[in-house]
């Protein structure tokens, strides 16, 4: 390639990821060590907003802190702090979310009635298979099956703990036909190996949250981690890169051999403009 050619491209290349560096606000962090939010430690698939690049993570799960509690938030929800996350397993997949907010009913049997499955549907998440589910119902005559009934002010309630998430209690499902005209039914995932001994358990249960599974996000981040890497997500690109010592970006491990010295030297401007980009801000 001729040298004013390549002179020209990496130039448009510089533009294109100076526009992707901007998004950043970290006060020039360009860092993707693990962050810290209360006792959870925040690395690749997940960043920390406003302390991690946005490169540091995939995009949907990016998380902010509550520095006054220690808690963190998935912050792509339609309500601020809506999902709380209390545990990370990076080792196979998944995570302890729970839903926080407050829930109708009378001041003694708050109801849950929030759809979690509906509301996480933008997240590549699975609710495990290992989930129990709290399931109630409310405000009408009671079927005999479900157990726990609670005596509320104004209302009947009862909770009981399913392995599945029961149809019957689907809008419009069975239990709606039968002799429970006018119910509300409510169902909420909680952890597995859950119990409720008695009714009043069941607000415990809610607040410990349940076991989501995250599907596969881009990037073997093990691998890059092993080869001496730091994991990163360029939205613009839609691309997993792995951050290595020598400054390159690279796109799977620090290891890999790239045949075209020109290949380096793109990643190379591409990270360092980005750096070049974020820590102007
Ligand atoms: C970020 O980029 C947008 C357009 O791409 C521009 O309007 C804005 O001024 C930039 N912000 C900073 C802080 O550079
Ligand atoms: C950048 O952030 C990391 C945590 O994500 C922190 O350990 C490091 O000290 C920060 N560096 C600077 C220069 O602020
Ligand atoms: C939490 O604290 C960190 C560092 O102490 C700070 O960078 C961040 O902006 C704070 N977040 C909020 C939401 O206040
Ligand atoms: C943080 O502490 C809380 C309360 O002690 C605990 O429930 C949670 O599992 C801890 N999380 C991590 C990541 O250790
Ligand atoms: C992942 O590992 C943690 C800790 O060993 C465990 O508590 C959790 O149930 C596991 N997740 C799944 C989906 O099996
Ligand atoms: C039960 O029904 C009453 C009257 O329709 C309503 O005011 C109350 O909010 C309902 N309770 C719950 C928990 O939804
Ligand atoms: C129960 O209903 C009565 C009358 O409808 C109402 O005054 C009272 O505030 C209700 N109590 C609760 C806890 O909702
Ligand atoms: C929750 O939402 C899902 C998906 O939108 C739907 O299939 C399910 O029936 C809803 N469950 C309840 C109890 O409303
Ligand atoms: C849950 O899914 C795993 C595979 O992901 C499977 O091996 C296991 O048998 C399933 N467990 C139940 C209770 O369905
Ligand atoms: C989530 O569920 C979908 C459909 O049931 C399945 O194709 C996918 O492999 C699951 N992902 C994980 C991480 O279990
Ligand atoms: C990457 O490896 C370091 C140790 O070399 C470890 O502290 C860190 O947690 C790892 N990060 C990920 C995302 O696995």
């Amino acid at each position: 390639m001729h040298p004013a050619l390549l002179l020209l491209l990496l130039a448009s290349l510089l533009h294109v990821a100076a526009a992707v560096g901007n998004e950043t606000s970290t006060s020039g962090n360009t860092s993707c060590t693990p962050a810290r939010c209360g006792n959870l430690t925040i690395s690749y698939p997940f960043s920390l907003s406003g302390v991690q690049p946005v490169y540091c993570g995939y995009p949907v799960f990016d998380l902010t802190c509550d520095n006054g509690t220690g808690h963190a938030f998935l912050r792509r929800t339609f309500r601020d702090h809506l999902f709380r996350v209390d545990n990370i397993f990076y080792e196979n997949n998944s995570l302890v979310a729970a839903v926080q907010t407050t829930f109708p009913g009378d001041s003694g049997c708050p109801v849950p009635d929030f759809n979690v499955t509906s509301s996480l549907s933008l997240y590549p998440f699975n609710i495990s298979n290992t989930t129990k589910y709290l399931v109630f119902v409310y405000n009408c005559s009671l079927p005999r099956d479900v157990r726990h009934e609670l005596t509320c002010a104004n209302n009947t309630m009862r909770a009981s703990i399913s392995n599945q998430w029961n149809r019957m209690y689907d809008p419009g499902g069975p239990a709606r036909a039968v002799d429970t005209v006018g119910c509300q039914y409510s169902v909420v995932p909680v952890l597995p190996w859950s119990e409720l001994r008695s009714a009043r358990d069941y607000a415990g249960l809610v607040r410990r949250g349940f076991l989501l599974e995250w599907a596969a996000v881009p990037g073997d981040c093990a691998a890059c981690n092993a080869s001496g890497g730091e994991c990163r997500y360029d939205a613009g690109a839609m691309a997993f890169g792995c951050f290595c010592p020598s400054g390159r970006l690279q796109p799977a491990t620090c290891d890999l051999f790239l045949p075209f010295q020109f290949s380096a030297a793109l990643h190379s401007s591409m990270c360092s403009s980005q750096a070049a980009a974020s820590s102007t801000i």
